[in-house]
């Protein structure tokens, strides 16, 4: 079934690319400039968006054994994501029920016991408190009531997806239109996590923005990918999940062949965007790379935190390593430097007041896709929320 999507992606890429067009939207949308500062906006998206849907904070492949965990700042919320000794890997909010300390130190490893940093209580791989210091000074108390606060977490296509909100308004599924099915091609699960870095970037619109647009990438970055990438783009979406590609020479290969002569691994290529914070994009580096960008809010609407990782299709041998690290420094420059820099000013020019709207032309139908369903998302009650997904899938 996904891979006849594939095929129909694919197929319409080699007519674009024979006619030498793209995807059009219906006309220019406009996008208020304020979407992109205004505190009382940035407040309802964090509560509408961010806290209520599943957020990518990771790889499976990292956590495959018992006891394996990481924890992450998503959002403002400390979490922690173990495997349990049971196999099943659950997320928690990483703070101590006694009084409030981060448990678990931001990172990843392996341990069946997380002891707190502050007075010493003790959780098991599966969020249990097992363990008070003092316990007979201390008191007593319901040590079942008071293990770490579980949080909805949900392994699909090799990426792990927790829901800030311990009561989940939309289960995983109808979140993903069916999307998974999709990423599953990728083969993220049998990858191996390589490498991770952490970029600061403009409010989380700005940054996001980029991802979907290819229309700046021949100009943009001109010195670093090069004058020749394609400015076009076509667009598949799953509800508000996105597929870009550009209908570029890519194409031209298959075109000379029949489709069942396409290789599933030919039809994977560009960015598949994950609503409403993520970025997978492959690189070659002694073999393919993926680096699955993980977008944030930061603190203020004017700031957000992209984590970048990288994940290698084999176990990678020395040389490999060394391409990978180079391959990250570029990126890290790409994104840092050429892509962030610009929306950190674009962010600044936004406040002066000068211009009313940011425009998004019919060619930039991802772009205006994203404003469109984040718009309806701000105006869905939870009750409606599952309706709202299945109307776009
Ligand atoms: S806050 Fe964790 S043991 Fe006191
Ligand atoms: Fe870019």
């Amino acid at each position: 079934m996904s891979r006849e999507q594939l095929v129909q992606i694919a197929r319409r890429g080699v007519g674009h690319y024979k006619a030498g067009t793209q995807d059009q939207a219906s006309g220019i949308l406009e996008v208020p400039v304020t979407n992109y500062f205004d505190e009382d906006r940035w407040r309802l998206e964090m509560d509408r968006v961010f806290k209520r849907l599943p957020l990518v904070v990771g790889a499976s492949s990292e956590l495959t054994e018992p006891g394996q965990y990481f924890s992450i700042e998503v959002a403002g919320t400390p979490l922690v994501i173990m495997r349990g000794d049971d196999g099943v890997l659950r997320s928690f909010v990483n703070m101590c029920s006694h009084r409030g300390a981060v448990v678990v130190p931001e990172g990843s490893g392996t341990s069946r016991r997380h002891t707190c940093p502050y007075h010493a209580w003790v959780y098991d791989s599966k969020g249990a408190l097992v363990g008070v210091m003092d316990a007979g000074d201390f008191g007593e108390f319901d040590r079942d009531c008071n293990g770490l606060t579980q949080l909805p977490c949900n392994e699909r296509a090799g990426l792990v997806w927790v829901t800030l909100s311990p009561e989940p308004v939309i289960d995983i599924d109808t979140f993903l239109c069916g999307y998974d099915d999709m990423l599953t091609h990728l083969g993220l699960a049998e990858c191996y996590v390589v490498g991770r870095q952490v970029l600061d970037g403009p409010n989380w619109k700005v940054a996001y923005d980029g991802y979907l647009d290819y229309y700046h990438l021949p100009i943009l970055h001109k010195e670093s990918f090069g004058a020749d990438m394609s400015t076009q783009a076509i667009y598949d979406a799953w509800g508000p999940h996105q597929h870009v590609t550009a209908p570029d020479r890519h194409f031209a290969s298959l075109a000379e062949r029949p489709e069942d002569q396409w290789e599933t691994s030919e039809l994977i290529g560009g960015v598949w965007t994950i609503f409403p914070h993520v970025s997978i994009a492959s690189f070659d580096a002694e073999g393919k790379i993926y680096m699955v960008s993980q977008l944030f809010p930061g603190d203020t609407p004017d700031t957000s935190v992209t984590v970048q990782t990288f994940l290698h299709t084999e176990a990678p041998t020395p040389t490999q390593a060394a391409a990978v690290k180079e391959r990250m420094d570029f990126l890290f420059s790409v994104v840092g430097d050429e892509d962030y820099a610009t929306g950190k000013r674009i962010q600044q020019a936004l406040r002066t007041g000068a211009k009313q709207v940011n425009m998004f032309g019919k060619n930039e139908g991802g772009g205006q896709r994203f404003h469109t369903f984040v718009d309806e998302l701000l105006a869905t009650e939870d009750a409606d929320l599952p309706a709202l997904f299945k109307r776009f899938a």
